[in-house]
């Protein structure tokens, strides 16, 4: 079958689980908006046609099938009615809901979890991207061995809704996966060594390192482009930017340093890929300054802020790197809250109200940006043997010469530095 000319059939469905903990409901995201963003992402992934969309309220869920079988009926109805050949399930799915319900609606299904990782599998474009999403992907994929898993060997995405492999096969394939995955971690290793050649080689360059993160769709790569000039995809897609991108820029401020625009967070976040992109996310590991980009405009900014942020603590970052929060999309919100908005972000020095795509607020946060990589310098003398012509000329590169006076021990250095700029010195 083609796909170009004839697109899959979807229909995404949310279930609306209510907590039995009244308490736990009120910081959930709404339905409403948690199907929106389930379309978004089904909508991400080319080769489908969202043929329609569902909240189905879920007061209890069965182990079985998820829905209760009266509502499992109603729902198989509809979507034969509708001609849909695959379903979208915005929430986690037992291995095993997951296959009665395909046996009983006649239907491929993906959850979230498996929808996220198909999408990854589209973008992935760095050999790592790549080797990471198919892990990921095998990972979870070993778990649920009833579907097919072999669209997997495939480089670039696809779609893997054709039919799984027998019951009998599935030890052998555990396996091979198995083999799959003990491989895949070793090329994965090749690749990281070889980029931490390329980072240490960068390291030799002083420039502290800002990293942008956020809810996926936030702008940041708007921001970034906007900033370096560069033309990284900015698209209203989700994940358009899977693998990180750096660039260096000068701030206005004349100072230099490198801008890395990262993976879009998303809520549920499938365990499997933040295990996995912890190494794409290296980066934010290792940045001075964090500028977090909310998309202030949207409905569920507050919870896909609190969702980032939990992201980011469960990949340790973020308790001692400074971040700046910039409430992007300003554009897009009415002028009262415009008003309310940049009132609050000026009474903050950690909050910044801009608009990535009309540079409104921009100046304003590559000041802060720049003033807050400042860090303090101390003075110090240190004494040089001459063969130490290397080191020698680093500090001048530096810029952190003040005074050298040649003596009979070598050349003494009068120096003005910042305690980063004395660790880079010592790693010399
Ligand atoms: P992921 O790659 O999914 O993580 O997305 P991202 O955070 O990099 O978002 P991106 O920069 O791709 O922007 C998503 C969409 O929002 C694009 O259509 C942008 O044009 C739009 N956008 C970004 N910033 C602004 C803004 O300040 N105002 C308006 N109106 N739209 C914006």
């Amino acid at each position: 079958m083609d796909r170009q000319e004839q697109p899959t059939r979807a229909w995404v469905l949310h279930p609306d689980i209510k907590s039995s903990d009244p308490r736990k409901d009120s910081g959930r995201r709404s339905a409403e908006h948690a199907l929106g963003e389930g379309v978004a992402l089904t909508a991400a992934l080319p080769g489908l046609e969202v043929a329609g969309q569902t909240i189905v309220p879920l007061p209890k869920v069965r182990p079985g099938f998820l829905f209760g079988s009266g509502k499992t009926n109603e729902l198989g109805n509809m979507l034969a009615d509708n001609e849909v050949e695959l379903v979208i399930v915005d929430g986690p799915l037992t291995p095993v809901q997951q296959r009665n319900l395909e046996k009983a609606w006649s239907v491929k299904i993906l959850d979230r979890t498996g929808l996220i990782l198909e999408i990854f599998s589209d973008r992935a474009q760095t050999r790592e991207g790549v080797l990471q999403v198919e892990m990921a992907a095998l990972s979870y994929q070993r778990t649920r061995l009833v579907r097919a898993w072999t669209h997997l060997e495939r480089q670039r995405g696809g779609l893997g809704f054709v039919g799984g492999p027998g019951e009998t096969q599935i030890e052998a394939d555990r396996r091979a996966i198995d083999d799959q995955i003990v491989r895949l971690r070793r090329q994965l290793e090749k690749v990281v060594k070889t980029r931490d050649l390329h980072r240490s080689a960068r390291a030799k360059v002083p420039y502290p390192i800002v990293a942008l993160v956020g809810y996926t769709n936030a702008g940041k790569s708007t921001l970034f482009n906007y900033l370096t000039g560069a033309k990284v995809m900015a698209k209203d897609m989700l994940f358009a930017t899977l693998d990180p991108t750096m660039r260096s820029v000068k701030l206005p401020s004349g100072r230099d340093v490198i801008l890395s625009d990262t993976v879009g967070f998303i809520s549920e976040l499938p365990t499997e890929l933040v295990a996995s992109f912890r190494a794409t996310l290296e980066e934010v590991l290792s940045a001075d300054l964090i500028l977090h980009v909310r998309d202030i405009s949207h409905p569920d900014t507050e919870t896909q802020a609190k969702d980032v942020a939990e992201i980011l603590s469960t990949l340790g970052i973020g308790e001692d790197t400074k971040q700046i929060e910039v409430w992007n999309k300003l554009d897009l919100v009415d002028d009262a809250s415009r008003e309310a908005l940049m009132i609050r972000a000026e009474r903050s020095d950690d909050h910044f109200a801009i608009s990535a795509l009309t540079g409104q607020g921009l100046d304003d946060l590559l000041e802060v940006v720049s003033d807050s990589l400042t860090d303090p310098k101390t003075e110090e003398t240190i004494v040089l043997p001459w063969s130490d012509g290397r080191k020698r000329a680093w500090l001048f590169e530096q810029g952190v010469v003040e005074a050298e006076r040649q003596e009979e021990d070598g050349f003494h250095l009068d120096l003005l530095w910042t305690a980063r700029q004395k660790k880079r010195y010592r790693e010399l």
